[in-house]
């Protein structure tokens, strides 16, 4: 158990799993066993999320830009979602965790689409629900909601002069989801990298100097203490 600092959680955590190919390549490994270290690292911390009562993790698994890697290290993070995905079913009612993905998923495995949408069918209101980024890409995800609605104009169903920020929500892969009050990138980056572009407009941001798979419960404890150290004013005084 890490320290008391982080007795309050945010309700929405955000965390871009950042840092795993220079984990590897400090210890001479292929960029697969950063993955594989990003992929435990992800269970330790989505276990610490549940017991200190964060109700949604919502982590950056494969962007829209990740397939410009080598389909050596894609087939490797595919496979580890796939394994994942298959112990998450088998231990359901055990591990009490909800999913939604989102994303485009239409561009997985056929296999890993069908793993994602039973995952998310037989998933019910547990404890903790852990939205996995698969596909995903900020601009991507605004473009299909504008597209979505378009599409809803365009069918007389809707007009356009109804559309307000929440409406649109409503179009987002994330709909029905609250926005993160803290998003966490470790590995030292300072960027967004298109992750939650709509959602953030209002989030804490903490930046950490630590590369993913030595992300600890402490560091999370580390992160929400600094949330909590901000003074959050959503544009007014
Ligand atoms: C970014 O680090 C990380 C990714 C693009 C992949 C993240 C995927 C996982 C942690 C495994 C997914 C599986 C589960 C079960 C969560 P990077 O490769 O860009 O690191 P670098 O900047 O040091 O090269």
């Amino acid at each position: 158990m890490a320290n008391s600092e982080a007795l309050v959680p945010p309700q929405h955590i955000a965390i871009i799993m950042d840092g795993n190919g220079r984990w590897a390549k400090q210890r001479g490994l292929p960029r697969t066993a950063g993955h594989a270290a990003g992929a435990e690292s992800f269970r330790r911390i989505a276990n610490y999320c549940r017991t200190l009562g964060v109700k949604y993790l919502t982590v950056y698994a494969f962007s829209t830009e990740n397939w410009k890697r080598s389909q050596d290290e894609i087939a490797g993070i595919m496979r580890l979602l796939r394994r994942y995905l298959e112990e998450a079913l088998r231990d359901m009612e055990k591990n009490r965790v909800c999913f939604r993905f989102f994303g485009d998923l239409t561009r997985l495995s056929p296999q890993l689409q069908k793993l994602c949408l039973d995952a998310q069918s037989r998933s019910q209101d547990y404890d903790v629900q852990v939205n996995f980024c698969l596909n995903y890409g900020g601009r991507d995800e605004i473009v299909h909601a504008a597209r979505a609605f378009a599409t809803e104009v365009a069918q007389g169903k809707r007009k356009p002069e109804e559309l307000t920020e929440g409406l649109f929500e409503n179009f987002l892969y994330s709909a029905g989801v609250p926005d993160p009050e803290l998003v966490i990138r470790p590995s030292g980056e300072k960027r967004t990298s298109n992750f939650l572009l709509w959602q953030s407009a209002y989030s804490e941001y903490v930046f950490m100097n630590v590369l993913w798979p030595d992300f600890t419960p402490e560091h999370l404890d580390e992160a929400i203490a600094e949330y909590h150290r901000r003074n959050r004013r959503f544009g007014g005084t």
